[in-house]
């Protein structure tokens, strides 16, 4: 028999525990960044994303006193987000990799070289209020990309685009997307997961196939977006595509579809949370970079309006009047109602020296670190 005293004991456990796990559930809820119509939410409340890339902070072995001045330079602008890289594909294991490839085998690193380390850089966003968007392979050859994951897998005969398209290849870049996905499961630093940098049909010269087109990469991020959302249904998840259209009769190339990327049919696909867009006009042989940039800001904002899906800028560079174009550009994003943007890229003096500069970089006290404050403030203080 069993005692009134211990019923009511045990019923009032197993009420508390239900009161713990709804709230737990909600505040855990509540404190994920989810999309509105065009916008971000917080809380319920309008969520700017503003704010920088810093591909580097969880590449080069900083301390956590670096990582912390990296996400204090970059939040002291008034940015809420901040871009990096989740992946670093290694043949031969140096300083902090994420994944390491030995005679076609990958092995994740998960110790103090590996997902540790990116533990910490989530725990340094999150004392500065940042929260992170975290692409999760790249196109390029630096940080290793996807053509070590072809020559791993495939040997010579892979090219480029087998990444989107072979089964063998695609489901090992699922098992490294689970283990880092689910590791933050209930992390709401992170924003949003990317599937890839600037995914594109072409890799190094010769390697592709000649048969990717854009709907190629539209199946692959129909796919990959799915899967993330049936592991993970907490996080944002988007491409990390630099936005290119497909209009085959344009005469702008980045308009042109020609590199496998059709912004409006990948912004359509259901588990595509937000669009995104990179603007480099010098590098995509457009010479009027301030022209340019306003039109192609304002199309993304009219793709935007359309999908009723948030878009950002996440990457920006001019090459040349970096403070005069990016005011231009910026002023446009506010008033075109495009949802926000990231400036390429975070620039900080750390104690190993200064972080990386490929001539886009901005460290605190320059005319462009100003530009990006004030447009903060500016995109923040909009209606929505
Ligand atoms: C990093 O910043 C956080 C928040 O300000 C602080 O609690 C922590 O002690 C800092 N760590 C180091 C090593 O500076
Ligand atoms: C994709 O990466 C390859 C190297 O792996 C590079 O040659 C190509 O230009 C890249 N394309 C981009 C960034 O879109
Ligand atoms: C993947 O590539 C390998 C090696 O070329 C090939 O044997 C296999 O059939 C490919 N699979 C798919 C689904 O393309």
């Amino acid at each position: 028999m069993i005692s009134l005293r211990l019923v009511l004991r045990l019923k009032m456990k197993f009420f508390t525990s239900l009161v713990a796990l709804a709230l737990t559930a909600s505040t855990a809820y509540g404190q994920f960044v989810r999309t509105s119509g065009t916008g971000f939410t917080l809380n319920g409340q309008k969520f700017t994303v503003v704010g920088s890339n810093s591909y580097w902070v969880g590449l080069f072995g900083l301390s956590q006193a670096d990582m912390n001045k990296t996400f204090s330079d970059i939040a002291a602008t008034g940015a809420t987000t901040v871009r990096t890289w989740g992946f670093n594909e290694v043949t031969s294991p140096n300083g902090i990799y994420y994944q390491s490839w030995s005679g076609g085998k990958p092995t994740i690193n998960t110790g103090s070289t590996g997902l540790q380390n990116f533990d910490n850089v989530v725990a340094s966003a999150k004392s500065h209020g940042i929260k992170l968007i975290v692409a999760l392979a790249n196109n390029w050859s630096d940080y290793g990309g996807m053509d070590v994951y072809v020559s791993q897998l495939l040997g010579s005969a892979g090219f480029h685009d087998d990444f989107y398209r072979n089964t063998t290849v695609k489901n090992a870049f699922k098992n490294y997307v689970q283990t880092f996905v689910t590791r933050y499961l209930n992390e709401p630093t992170i924003l949003g997961w990317e599937l890839a940098n600037e995914p594109r049909c072409r890799g190094s010269p010769g390697t592709s196939s000649g048969t990717c087109t854009t709907q190629t990469i539209t199946n692959w991020a129909t796919e990959m977006s799915s899967f993330i959302k049936s592991i993970d249904r907490n996080h944002l998840v988007a491409i990390g595509d630099e936005g290119f259209f497909n209009q085959p009769s344009s005469p702008l190339y980045p308009y042109q579809g020609s590199e496998g990327v059709d912004f409006n049919a990948n912004l359509a696909i259901s588990s595509i949370d937000f669009g995104t867009v990179h603007l480099y006009p010098q590098s995509w042989g457009q010479s009027d970079a301030t022209g340019f940039g306003n039109q192609w800001i304002t199309d993304h904002a009219t793709s935007m309006k359309a999908q009723n899906k948030p878009v950002i800028l996440e990457e920006f560079g001019s090459t040349s009047d970096q403070a005069t174009v990016y005011q231009s550009w910026l002023s446009t994003v506010v008033s075109s109602g495009l949802t926000g943007d990231l400036i390429w890229q975070a620039g900080s003096q750390l104690s190993i020296g200064q972080s990386p500069n490929d001539g886009y970089a901005v460290y605190p006290g320059t005319s462009v670190y100003s530009v990006v404050t004030s447009h903060a403030a500016a995109l923040k203080a909009r209606a929505a």
